[in-house]
């Protein structure tokens, strides 16, 4: 860990990228946010710069913090695997290893909903809690964090099991809700069958329901019928900067 406590956590998405120091004891933002948009095109060289340009803004206050990328596709050591929503380019990308050439940071990077699960495990709606934890996020995408007695599991990618011979994402993520006009009602058929499925392979004892959406989860969580209970996140979009910072501080 950072000697001051404080890593630095950067959320890379589809119209922005956030940075915000994270104080680590209490799991919150440490000072202000920072917001840029996304480069046009969201390469990996101009990301990076923006990235960098985040950092160099907190330099002041911590200078060579750690700092955790969320990336929202599949990040092994460092380099990114899978692109689903982003840019074909990040493929085999070694964010990692560019980040290193712009800052005098130690760095990680890790997928987004893996993040947001670490946030949640350690800062929000599943503190302290044992057994196995799916944390979802329902936006463009699915994105998942499998995490077992506290233990993170990467990569999961559970939003891309097959379902009635569709990718599940593309049924049950917000985004189709949004693009097909559905009612809250038409999307809950819909979330039942993919948390259904979830249950029957996993065996989970905790959903977690993160993303955007998950402000509005009086409206569709109430419809599910699971054996499994079922709760919103609790740090709404600030779980990706908090998770990616804490995995940054103990990677050191
Ligand atoms: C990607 C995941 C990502 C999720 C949310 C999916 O399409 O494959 O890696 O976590 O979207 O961004």
């Amino acid at each position: 860990m950072s000697e001051s406590g404080i890593a630095l956590g950067i959320d890379v998405g589809g119209s922005g990228i956030k940075g915000a120091p994270v104080d680590l004891d209490r799991g919150n933002f440490a000072a202000d946010r920072i917001r840029i948009d996304t480069p046009d095109g969201a390469t990996p060289d101009d990301v990076c710069k923006v990235i960098a340009d985040i950092v160099e803004r907190f330099d002041g206050a911590h200078g060579h913090a750690p700092i955790g990328v969320t990336i929202p596709g599949v990040v092994t050591r460092g380099t990114v695997r899978s692109a689903a929503n982003i840019d074909p380019a990040w493929i085999d990308f070694d964010v990692v290893a560019h980040l290193h050439e712009l800052l005098d940071h130690p760095v990680v990077a890790v997928n987004d909903a893996d993040a947001a699960g670490i946030g949640e495990m350690y800062y929000g709606a599943a503190k302290g809690h044992e057994g196995l934890v799916i944390l979802t996020t329902l936006g463009t995408g699915i994105g998942t964090a499998l995490i077992h007695d506290g233990v993170l599991i990467p990569n999961s990618e559970l939003g891309h099991l097959e379902l009635d011979g569709h990718d599940a994402e593309s049924r049950a993520a917000n985004a189709a809700r949004e693009g097909e006009g559905l009612s809250w009602d038409e999307w809950a058929g819909r979330l039942q069958r993919y948390y259904s499925h979830l249950e029957a392979l996993l065996w989970p004892d905790l959903f977690v329901v993160g993303g955007g959406v998950s402000k509005k989860s009086d409206r569709y969580l109430p419809l599910l019928d699971l054996r499994t209970p079922i709760v919103p996140a609790q740090l709404e979009n600030r779980a990706g900067i908090i998770g990616a910072a804490h995995l940054a501080a103990q990677h050191r």
